[in-house]
């Protein structure tokens, strides 16, 4: 049978659970359409700091160059917040993002039917629906600029660089024009071109580029802008292609668009070869330490992330449909706290996860 290999990063607090049940969920849609995992564990963030001393150990970034894809749950709690930064769960996702070579970080932002009531944006604003595809810079500007401590004015200070090279901004901006073309043929680029020299070379980089898609339809917008009319008039989005800090800041307010941050997947794609491209899969959401163990946490945007590592990795987008429309079903009667309204039964982790197994088949 054909097998997948998938290194499995669990990481800390409710990581460990919520994988759990998206590897359920895997195994059952690769029962259904004839396909099975291999999964590779591997460390990263606290759990890695307290086993191995480093937040990304090289045998893991070793595991992940060898597999055909990474999941990942998620990292960070407040037992290693008072390490320096380099040592710090986050670094741990910073350096995976780099040695994986993962500049492209694909996070849709939709509604799914059932929880329509659960956004907290007007039911005429919503419309018929919403579903905007952010694509994140995922490797440069100043997440990966030059940074320090410094002196200025004779008071101690600090500083961090944002720098984008055309390569880099020519590559991103593809992602997004072919993720356009997949989609309505809309792809908005958001930027400060009023204030920053590295936005004004991204918009012109971006121009260019955009000769070789006559058939997308380009915007530009400001980022400031952005954020205000992703709450005033969401559906004029198709897809936004933005820097890292841009694009990490909207995608969170993007993610409110529906609900709850507990639903949204992501996917981070390296240079692809034919239909299928190496990336790692992870919810947006962060690891919740304070619910962390108590079987309640939504599994939702992890098993999602599962489909679109369906999608977009392994080429199987019949399984990666399969999950979406499950997870839909069992939204129709089962609620995990953080979507909970009153007239649904309230499930735990595992039992949302089963499910959505269920829902497979
Ligand atoms: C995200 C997170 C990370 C980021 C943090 C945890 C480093 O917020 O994936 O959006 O800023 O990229
Ligand atoms: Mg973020």
């Amino acid at each position: 049978m054909k097998t997948y290999t998938l290194a499995v990063i669990r990481g800390d607090g409710i990581g460990p659970e919520i994988v759990e049940e998206t590897l359920k969920v895997l195994d059952r849609a690769g029962e259904r359409f004839g396909f099975r995992f291999d999964y590779k564990p591997c460390l990263m963030g606290g759990c890695a700091i307290d086993q191995t001393g480093l937040p990304l150990p090289p045998e893991t970034i070793e595991i992940c160059k060898a597999c055909d894809s990474v999941l990942l749950g998620a990292v960070g709690g407040w037992q290693w917040d008072s390490l320096p930064g380099h040592l710090r769960p986050e670094a741990g996702l910073l350096g995976i993002r780099a040695a994986l070579g993962l500049y492209a970080n694909l996070r849709p932002a939709r509604i799914f039917r059932p929880l329509r009531q659960a956004s907290p944006i007007r039911q005429d604003i919503i419309g018929e629906g919403l579903d905007i595809m952010i694509v994140r810079e995922l490797t440069g500007g100043i997440y990966f600029g030059e940074r320090g401590r410094t002196e200025k004015a004779g008071q101690p200070a600090a500083f961090d660089t944002e720098c984008y090279t055309v390569p880099e901004i020519e590559r991103i901006a593809r992602v997004g024009f072919e993720m356009a073309r997949k989609r309505a043929g809309r792809l908005c680029s958001v930027d400060k071109a009023n204030v920053l020299e590295s936005s004004r070379l991204w918009r012109e980089t971006v121009l260019r580029v955009a000769a070789d898609y006559p058939d997308v339809e380009l915007s530009h917008m400001y980022v400031d802008n952005c954020a205000m009319q992703l709450v005033r008039h969401p559906r004029q989005f198709d897809v936004i292609v933005t820097s890292n800090i841009f694009g990490d800041i909207l995608s969170d307010e993007a993610s409110m668009i529906s609900g709850s941050i507990g639903m949204l997947a992501s996917a981070s794609l390296g240079e692809s070869s034919g239909s299928r491209a190496f990336g790692l899969y992870e919810p947006i959401h962060g690891s919740a330490p304070d619910i962390a163990g108590q079987g309640i946490a939504n599994p939702l945007a992890t098993i999602l992330s599962g489909a679109m590592l369906l999608q977009y990795s392994l080429n199987e987008p019949a399984a990666a449909a399969a999950i979406e429309a499950a997870v839909n079903k069992a939204l129709e009667t089962k609620r995990t706290g953080d979507i909970f309204e009153a007239g649904y039964e309230k499930v735990g982790c595992a039992e949302m996860g089963n499910a959505v197994c269920e829902g497979l088949g």
